[in-house]
């Protein structure tokens, strides 16, 4: 039987919770999940890690788990799938405000590659209200994070705060 393979893009700076649980769900459902950070407009000034350093982080975030594999992409995603084999776009549905984005951007990557199959899933209540940007805006205004990211991302935040702290 061919194995299911999944893709999970999105710009992940960082990593949350809300991400892991969206990663852990997955793995449940398919034979292997390719985690795609995008290269995009968050690399900006208000971005956090650069794309190497969030691929790297994801690595150690999942480095026991052998169907997980983590890539950078630049491009459309649809070509990054169709590359990987993966016809199955995981994306987080949070709340009622991700739905417009969400909705359009799966009718737009259906319509450049018809093959592919947006899947929406929900993560744990716990999560509903995390995002990356706010993770950040938290953490470089002092606040803790600790609850919102892996001890591992909490870590490497803190040590990215602290190195900005004298600039
Ligand atoms: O975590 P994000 O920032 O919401 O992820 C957005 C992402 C990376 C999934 C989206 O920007 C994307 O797919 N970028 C790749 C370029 C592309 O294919 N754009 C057309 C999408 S309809």
């Amino acid at each position: 039987m061919r194995e299911s393979v999944a893709i999970y893009p999105g710009s992940f700076d960082p990593l949350t919770l809300g991400h892991d649980d969206i990663i852990r769900r997955s793995l449940r459902l398919f034979d292997r999940l390719v985690i795609g950070v995008a290269h995009t407009a968050t690399q900006s000034k208000s971005g956090l890690f650069s794309v190497a350093e969030r691929v790297e982080l994801i690595r150690e975030a999942y480095a026991d788990e052998s169907r997980v594999e983590t890539v950078a992409f630049s491009g459309l995603l649809v070509e990054f799938a169709r590359e990987r084999g993966a016809r199955i776009l995981i994306r987080g549905l949070r709340a009622v405000s991700d739905f417009e984005y969400e909705f359009q951007m799966a009718l737009m990557n259906r319509s450049l590659w018809p093959e592919i199959e947006v899947l929406f899933m929900t993560p744990d209540t716990a999560h509903t209200f995390l995002s990356s940007s706010l993770v950040r805006q938290v953490g470089r205004l002092g606040g803790d994070v600790s609850k919102f990211v892996l001890p591992l991302v909490h870590g490497r935040m803190t040590e990215r705060f602290a190195a900005s702290d004298g600039e």
